[in-house]
């Protein structure tokens, strides 16, 4: 078998022009366009590249962008005071301090004191709350993106034996909530679980979100499983001094034994920031009333 290829980039284009259909009737309704402020402090080189990214696809969709840039040494006080100040703002309707954070301020902290109907990442415990209850609430742009993918190919998923592989805050758990919200029997496998391959081969669905290059290999699979690839990682290339990306599954391997399967990249990864622009379109509007 040769499984599908998710076009994941693809899917996530013709998002962001439905959100950016959604912008004139709400500027019809409000006076104003929705807005989405980032908050990048430091001068890590990866961040300020995604935080550009979601600026530019911001504007593209027609709404306002607020980039606010901190020196690397900001401390906690001064950042919890731009927090504040985005909570207040009428203008701003999803607010995304990009991670990580500089060692002097405490990650948790700083997302407790994002308004959590202004939380556009989905982060604050509120909306992990709200998720595990089946509360409306904001769910992580990622794992989102990788139900939104799943429900494309899949269509009704209820009954299916999901695997995640992985247990972070940001994908993992939440990637295992919105699976059992729509009725599959879900397990949540990582560093620690005993004979992982056998667990794997359970799954009519797999989301491999750990962060280790190409360790989820065809052999690991059941025969028309259908994969989520959440990794990205950066490897040694075949050119000498070149690097290239790979996910987390061992794509050529288990393309022969899947049914369908997100490459990397133009999977999973394009469509964080599309679900970014619905998640503050959806705030946007729910703010409005
Ligand atoms: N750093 C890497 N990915 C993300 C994300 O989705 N949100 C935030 N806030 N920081 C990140």
């Amino acid at each position: 078998m040769s499984a599908d290829r998710i076009d994941g980039k693809a899917f996530a284009a013709g998002l962001r022009e439905r959100l950016a259909a959604a912008v004139p009737p709400f500027q019809a309704k409000t006076g104003r366009v929705p807005g989405l402020a980032v908050v990048l402090v430091g001068e890590d080189p990866a961040s300020a590249v995604y935080v550009r990214s979601k600026g530019k696809a911001t504007i593209e969709a027609g709404m306002a962008s607020f980039e606010h840039k901190l020196p690397a040494d900001t401390s906690q006080a001064d950042l919890l005071a731009v927090v504040e100040r985005l909570n207040r703002d009428d203008a701003v309707d999803g607010i995304l301090v990009q991670l990580p954070l500089p060692k002097q301020i405490d990650e948790q902290t700083v997302i407790a004191a994002i308004d959590p109907d202004k939380d556009v990442d989905g982060f604050h415990v509120a909306n992990a709350g709200r998720l595990a209850v089946g509360q409306q609430g904001f769910v992580p742009c990622t794992p989102l993106g990788c139900l939104m993918l799943l429900k494309d190919k899949l269509g009704n998923l209820s009954g299916k034996e999901a695997v995640v592989i992985g247990r972070s805050n940001i994908v993992g758990k939440p990637m295992a909530q919105l699976l059992l919200g729509e009725n599959c029997t879900v397990t949540i496998a990582h560093s620690r679980t005993a004979d992982l391959p056998a667990v794997v081969r359970r799954a009519d669905i797999v989301v491999a979100a750990v962060g280790r290059p190409e360790m989820v290999k065809g052999d690991w699979l059941k025969a028309g499983a259908v994969v989520i690839d959440v990794g990205i990682n950066r490897v040694p290339g075949a050119e000498e001094g070149k690097t290239k990306l790979v996910g987390d599954v061992d794509y050529a391997s288990a393309a022969e034994v899947a049914s369908a399967i997100t490459p990397v990249p133009g999977g999973v990864g394009p469509m964080t920031i599309a679900v970014l622009l619905r998640n503050t379109v959806v705030a946007a509007y729910r703010r409005a009333g």
